[in-house]
C-alpha cells in the first residue's frame, strides 16, 4: 500500500512524494453509540489502511488526487472553508481546514499535493472516513510543523466529519486510527479522551476475529444515526443530565416513569451498553478474549431491540455464528448495514464461513464479504 500510494502520487504528479503516512480503519469490539455521549468504547485498529503520499509545493495550493476517483482537486488555501467542500475530497480538505482550526496557521502554510489509496472498505462500517482522515491528520500536522498530539488530531479529524463532510458522528473512529497499538484494543472514556491501550491477546490464545461485511450500504450523514443522537441527547435533558454518561442502572426505573418508550428503549441501551464496556475490559484483564463473548451477544440484542439499528443480514450474520460455535458476535459500527464481528476459535473459521454464506444464500441475501482481521498499529509515518 505504501508503494502504491508512492506510485500513484509519482504517476499523477510527475516526481517522488516527499513523506507517506497511513492510519488504519477500525472494528469496535463493543461500546456502540456511546461515544458521542460521553461514554466508553472499546475498538481496536485493523490490518487494512489508508495510505497518503504528499509532496511540497511552494505556492499555495493543494492539490488532491487518489487510487478511487479519477478527478484531481484543487483548491487555494484562502478558499478552503466548509461551504467550498464536497465529495470524497471533503475528507481530506476537511482535514486540512479543522487544522487550521486548532492552531495551524493556514494563512501563512504552503500548499501540498496529495495523493491516497486505500485498502479499507468503503461503506463497511470499517471507518474507511477516519482512516483517511487520521492519515492526513498526522501527514499535514508533520509537515505543516504544528505539533498536536494524538488526540487533537482525533478531534480535527471528527471536526471534518461533522462540519464539512456533514454526519454528527462522535471521537470513537479517529481516535482508534490514531490511539491503537498491535494486538491491543483502545479503552477510551470518550468525555475525558483517557485512553488505556489493552493488549487482546487473540493470536496467543488461538482465536480470530471474523468480519462479515453484510454490502448493505449505510451512511451517517443522513437518517437514523442524527435521529438515534437526538434521542440520546433528548433523554439525557429530560432525566436532567449533561449526558447519558451521567446516567447509570440505577436511575433507569425513573427513566422509564418519565420517557416515552421509544426514547427509553434509547436510553437503556446506551446505560447497559456503557457497562458491557467495562465488563468486557475488566473480563478481559482479569480471565482473557476467552471470556468476552456474552457482553458481545448481549451488545447485539440491545443494539437490535432496543436501538433498532440492526438489519435482518447482520442478525443472520450473528446468529449464525453463534450456532456454530462462535465466543460471541455483534454487529459492530453505526448500524444499518456494515459489517458484524464474530469472534471464535481458530478451526470454526472455516465452518462459521461455510454456514454464514449458504445462510445468506438461502435468503437471497446478498453474498457477504467476510473476512479475518489483526489488531494493528494506529497511524504512523510510513517513508
Ligand atoms: C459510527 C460513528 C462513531 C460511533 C459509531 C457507533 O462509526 O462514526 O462515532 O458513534 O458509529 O458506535
Amino acid at each position: 500500500m505504501t508503494t502504491t500510494a508512492a506510485q500513484g502520487f509519482a504517476e499523477w504528479y510527475g516526481r517522488a512524494p516527499a513523506g507517506v503516512w497511513s492510519a488504519p480503519g477500525r472494528v469496535n469490539l463493543i461500546g456502540e453509540h456511546t461515544d458521542y455521549n460521553d461514554g466508553f468504547v472499546f475498538p481496536f485498529a485493523i490490518d487494512r489502511r489508508a495510505v497518503v503520499a504528499l509532496g511540497d509545493r511552494d505556492d499555495r495550493v493543494i492539490r488532491v488526487a487518489s487510487s478511487f476517483s479519477t478527478e484531481t482537486v484543487t483548491i487555494h488555501l484562502d478558499e478552503l472553508s466548509p461551504e467550498a467542500l464536497s465529495g470524497w475530497s471533503a475528507y481530506p480538505l476537511g482535514v486540512a481546514w479543522a487544522l487550521g482550526r486548532f492552531g495551524a496557521d493556514l494563512e501563512h502554510a504552503r500548499g501540498v499535493d496529495l495523493y491516497i489509496a486505500s485498502e479499507v472498505p468503503i461503506g463497511a462500517g470499517l471507518s474507511s472516513s477516519a482512516a483517511i482522515e487520521s492519515a492526513i491528520a498526522l501527514a499535514l500536522d508533520e509537515h505543516w510543523g504544528v505539533g498536536l498530539d494524538r488526540a487533537t488530531l482525533a478531534k480535527v479529524g471528527q471536526l471534518a466529519e461533522n462540519r464539512v463532510v456533514g454526519a454528527p458522528t462522535g471521537i470513537m473512529d479517529q481516535a482508534a486510527s490514531l490511539l491503537a497499538e498491535a494486538d491491543a484494543g483502545v479503552f477510551l472514556d470518550c468525555r475525558s479522551l483517557d485512553a488505556d491501550v489493552i493488549p487482546l491477546g487473540f493470536r496467543a490464545d488461538g482465536l480470530t476475529l471474523l468480519v462479515v461485511d453484510t454490502r448493505v450500504e449505510h451512511a451517517h450523514a443522513s437518517g437514523g444515526y442524527a435521529a438515534r443522537r437526538a434521542s440520546c441527547e433528548a433523554g439525557a435533558r429530560a432525566l436532567g443530565a449533561d449526558s447519558l454518561r451521567d446516567v447509570g442502572s440505577a436511575d433507569l426505573g425513573r427513566a422509564a416513569e418519565l420517557l416515552d418508550d421509544e426514547t427509553f428503549r434509547r436510553v437503556r441501551h446506551v446505560v447497559t451498553e456503557n457497562q458491557r464496556v467495562l465488563d468486557t475490559v475488566r473480563t478481559l484483564r482479569e480471565h482473557g478474549p476467552g471470556a468476552i463473548g456474552p457482553f458481545l451477544d448481549a451488545s447485539h440484542v440491545s443494539m437490535r431491540d432496543d436501538f433498532e439499528i440492526s438489519v435482518p443480514e447482520l442478525d443472520l450474520a450473528v446468529t449464525t455464528a453463534q450456532a456454530n460455535g462462535a465466543i460471541g458476535a455483534r454487529m459492530t459500527g453505526g448500524g444499518f448495514g456494515g459489517s458484524a464481528i464474530a469472534l471464535m476459535v481458530d478451526a470454526l473459521v472455516p465452518v462459521v464461513t461455510r454456514e454464514v454464506l449458504a445462510a445468506f444464500a438461502e435468503r437471497g441475501y446478498r453474498e457477504p464479504g467476510i473476512f479475518a482481521v489483526q489488531a494493528d498499529q494506529g497511524a504512523r509515518r510510513d517513508s
